[in-house]
């Protein structure tokens, strides 16, 4: 028998019985006698895991070396005592004052040299020697303190790492972004080619040379703006990675992670890459109540989520159960809206729900943000719609560990939407979320699941793969995106694909030069639309943003332009490959072009919706390795709506009855 010298840490399912649900607890906040009222209200709402100690650090380690465990020792104990599973935090997401004090240097500092000070949270840099001594120092003391307390399921590493700064330009960050640099081409000249710096005299002669890339007179190199991109992204996760290196050393079976961010508001981590270094992966996802269509990014966000999860369940860290405190006006949820956004998130794959944060703040900046437990108590909507959330959400046991159906896949990489979005380009206007989530959006409104992944992942079994403005792509990807062609998908790949490489190089020889052979198309000239205006297609559609002179090369064109000076050039076109097709769209058409280009795709790749319903309901269905499926439907409408499904209605404990009241919920164990 062989025995394993390294164990692998547990999952953390395996510590928490069906649909996980809680949130973030700061009992450091409240006197004794309101944490054990916490502990009733906790067991009436159903909460069974939370997030403890995410920014306690100053109250745990009040000076140097002096340590104040009582209060957390009696909380965790007391919590276990409930059965409440948690996710103790490692402290180190806000330094106390006087580590700042005696350490000014871990400060982050500011592309224009502004030292970010004390006084919020999150003044350190991740890249700094002393910092990462204490944070790795907190996190010893804590998992030695808790390793073998019965309620320790899970290590929430920091906080939101990159969130407030994400982007660190002091002076042990350039030392640390020449040291990754060095790592990544070996030797200076490597770099050389890859900044491509024959261009404007920016030839280095070695690696000292080399700054951040800050502030200039004008635009910056953009291999030196893609690759600090990479290092910050990397820096903040090597940090990750050292105090992780701590508690495998200390709580070997204890899983960690930290909570992500992923939406279409975060931008600066690569999360496909991050993802290999976390346990489980974790998401916080706020709603922007200004936004009409709100449930479509929460839609976006939670398939993102399951993208970077590699489509294994994955649990929702945060959210709100009403009004947050940091936008321009705080709307709340409407009556229902906390319910419709939590079994969405489940819908899309999160199999523990929880929030920021269990009891509302009476005092600091956070004490207008939604909780759990409002500043009115129980006798709330916010807290009968908890309790009942709770209630809910164990009637969806049967539903854990089962995962998402979906046929279509949306590309989506972070080095692309980086590369795409540095300055200089053809066009200001092409900004790399916006024609993926008008396709998003179409998808989700005709109740078609969609997986968004990175363009190495495994395609096959998708039926449907879009691609769009996917700018800069590699030769492997781009290989995986013409396999599924030709192993029978429907591929449609959008202007502003495959033009660059990895070093933002361009391919030559016409666009988009790494999917050129695969659509059978050659774009000679790009012509970006002036603000405000819009194209007339051949078929009646209008367009807007960009067009191009677009060549055939062994495509069809299934629709052109009609203005000048590209009348007749094609729009877009088909090209039968192998078992598949591989279409192109040269422009981005409004909201009705692009529902019928999603619709001629769905035909021609067989796709359809979850379930047949009326419009406004949104529709998942979640199968479970037994094969057992459940379809949710969320209607989003303040009027009853049908569904077509058969089945036991999990919610009610009755038989479906066709039915979906006005912005409520079902989810339908089917058969
Ligand atoms: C983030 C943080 C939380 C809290 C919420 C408020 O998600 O992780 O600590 O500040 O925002 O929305």
């Amino acid at each position: 028998m062989i025995l394993q010298e390294t164990s692998s840490p547990a999952s953390v399912w395996n510590n928490i019985e069906g649909i996980a649900y809680g949130g973030d607890y700061n009992p450091e906040q409240w006197p004794a006698s309101v944490r054990l009222e916490d502990l009733e209200l906790m067991q009436e709402a159903g909460v069974s895991f939370l997030s403890v100690g995410i920014f306690s650090w100053a109250l745990l380690e009040p000076a140097e070396g002096t340590y104040h465990f009582a209060w957390l020792d009696e909380v965790m104990d007391n919590l276990a005592g409930i059965g409440v599973k948690v996710a103790l935090a490692t402290a180190t997401a806000a330094p106390p004052a006087w580590l700042v004090r005696k350490h000014p240097e871990i400060l982050p500092v500011t592309a224009d040299g502004t030292v970010l000070g004390p006084g919020s949270r999150r003044h350190y840099t991740p890249s700094s020697a002393v910092y990462r001594r204490y944070a790795t120092g907190i996190t010893r003391v804590l998992a030695e303190r808790y390793k073998d307390h019965p309620a320790l399921a899970l290590w929430h590493v920091d906080n939101e790492l990159g969130c407030h700064v994400s982007e660190f330009y002091g002076e042990e960050d350039t030392a640390a972004f020449r040291a990754w640099l060095e790592r990544r081409y070996g030797n200076i000249e490597a770099l050389n080619a890859a900044w491509g710096t024959a261009f404007w005299s920016q030839h280095y002669g070695s690696f000292e040379e080399i700054l951040p890339p800050a502030v200039a007179p004008s635009t910056l190199n953009p291999g030196q703006q893609l690759d600090f991109q990479r290092f910050n992204s990397w820096a903040l996760m090597d940090y990750y990675r050292e105090l992780v290196a701590v508690l495998r050393e200390v709580t070997p079976g204890v899983p960690c992670t930290t909570n992500l961010m992923a939406s279409s508001a975060t931008k600066s981590m690569d999360y496909f890459d991050w993802a290999k270094d976390l346990d489980v992966i974790a998401n916080d996802h706020y709603l922007v109540a200004a936004d009409p269509e709100r449930q479509i990014e929460l839609a976006f966000s939670a398939d993102l989520t399951r993208g970077i999860a590699g489509g294994d369940p994955w649990i929702l860290m945060e959210h709100s159960t009403s009004a947050v405190n940091w936008q321009p006006r705080n709307q709340p949820k409407m009556p229902g809206e906390m319910l419709r956004n939590s079994l969405a998130h489940v819908a899309r794959g999160a199999d523990a729900v929880m929030f920021f944060q269990w009891r509302q703040s009476f005092a600091g900046s956070e004490k207008f943000h939604s909780a759990m437990v409002p500043h009115g108590g129980r006798d709330t909507r916010v807290w009968r719609e908890v309790v009942d959330l709770g209630a809910a959400l164990k009637r969806l046991a049967p539903v854990r560990g089962s995962r998402v159906e979906s046929r279509v896949a949306i590309v989506f990489d972070y080095e692309a939407w980086w590369a795409s979005e540095i300055d200089s380009k053809p066009s200001i206007d092409v900004k790399y979320l916006d024609l993926l989530r008008a396709f998003h959006r179409a998808l989700f409104l005709r109740g078609v699941s969609v997986d968004v992944v990175h363009p190495s992942a495994i395609l096959d079994g998708y039926d449907l793969v879009l691609v769009c403005t996917l700018y800069s792509v590699t030769d492997d990807a781009a290989a995986n995106i013409a396999a599924a062609a030709a192993a029978g998908a429907t591929v449609l790949v959008s202007y502003f694909s495959g033009i660059a490489d990895k070093n933002d190089h361009v391919r030559l020889g016409g666009y988009p030069g790494a999917f050129r052979e695969l659509l059978g198309v050659r774009v000679e000239e790009f012509h970006p639309l002036l603000a405000g205006t819009q194209l007339k297609l051949s078929d009646g559609a209008v367009s807007s943003v960009w067009s191009e002179h677009v060549h055939l090369a062994g495509a069809d064109a299934v629709q052109t332009f009609t203005e000048y000076p590209l009348e007749g050039v094609p729009s877009l076109t088909r090209r039968p490959v192998g078992a598949g097709s591989a279409w192109y769209l040269a422009t981005f058409p409004d909201r009705d072009g692009i529902e019928s280009v999603v619709d001629r795709l769905l035909e021609e790749s067989g796709v359809a919706a979850a379930a047949a319903a009326d419009p406004g309901v949104e529709l998942t269905r979640r199968r479970s390795d037994d094969g057992r499926t459940f379809l949710f439907a969320i209607n989003h409408t303040r009027s009853s709506a049908t569904v077509q499904a058969s089945g036991a209605e999990l919610l009610s404990g009755q038989a479906f009855d066709g039915t979906v009241p006005a912005g409520g919920v079902v989810v339908i164990a089917e058969g």
